[in-house]
């Protein structure tokens, strides 16, 4: 139990460390990534993928939680690696809006707030499954929880202004 929990924390730090690699690579190679698919730009894409499926899962999650205990292990290793894989993407479509706003940076706008919410909620996701914290961790909870309802209400914001419906 012990070793694969061991084993879940090394492959978190390692995702982590390449999604803060690819997001440096991302930033100061902005320009290799502003070409479009269809109608939209590719890491545009990236951030609608991601974000639908933190979207989604996150729902789902909840209610599988409480519907397949006996799976338990299993939705949370899902919940766990497929949030972390959702945040690299994210990460990218956030570094190369940033590299590329870096000359106007007062451009950047609910999109910011919208990494710093996603990067505590995931933070505290880390804490919450690898840290024995006694008290603190019902604020942990809390804060991991809670935030995620913000985080949804600033994502519809800024699709809708990606979109240009609002
Ligand atoms: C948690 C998810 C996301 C984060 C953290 C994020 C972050 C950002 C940031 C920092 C910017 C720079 C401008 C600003 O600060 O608002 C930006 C721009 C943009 N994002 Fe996102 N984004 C996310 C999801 C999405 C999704 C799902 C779409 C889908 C339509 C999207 C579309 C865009 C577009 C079109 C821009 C360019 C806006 C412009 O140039 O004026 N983003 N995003
Ligand atoms: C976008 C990212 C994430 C969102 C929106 C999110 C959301 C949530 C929500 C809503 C719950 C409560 C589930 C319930 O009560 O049924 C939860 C629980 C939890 N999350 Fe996350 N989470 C994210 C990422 C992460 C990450 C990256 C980790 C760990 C590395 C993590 C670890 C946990 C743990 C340990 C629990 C408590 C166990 C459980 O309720 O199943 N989360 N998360």
């Amino acid at each position: 139990m012990k070793y694969h929990r061991n084993l879940e924390c090394w492959l978190t730090i390692l995702l982590l460390l390449v999604t803060v690699v690819l997001s440096i690579v991302a930033y100061v190679f902005w320009y290799r990534l502003t070409f479009f698919i269809g109608n939209y730009l590719f890491i545009h894409w990236l951030g609608l993928i991601a974000t639908s499926y933190v979207a989604i899962s996150n729902p789902i999650h909840y209610f599988l939680k409480r519907k397949r205990r006996q799976n338990y292990k299993t939705i949370l290793k899902i919940h766990v690696f497929g949030n972390l894989f959702a945040f690299l993407l994210i990460s990218l479509h956030f570094a190369q809006n940033v590299g590329r706003l870096t000359g106007s940076l007062q451009t950047l706008s609910e999109g910011f707030v919208l990494y710093l919410l996603l990067s505590l909620i995931v933070l505290t996701g880390i804490i919450e499954r690898y840290q024995n914290i006694g008290n603190l961790s019902r604020v942990v909870r809390g804060v991991h929880i809670y935030t995620v309802i913000i985080l949804y209400f600033i994502m519809l914001i800024h699709i809708l202004e990606g979109f240009n419906l609002l």
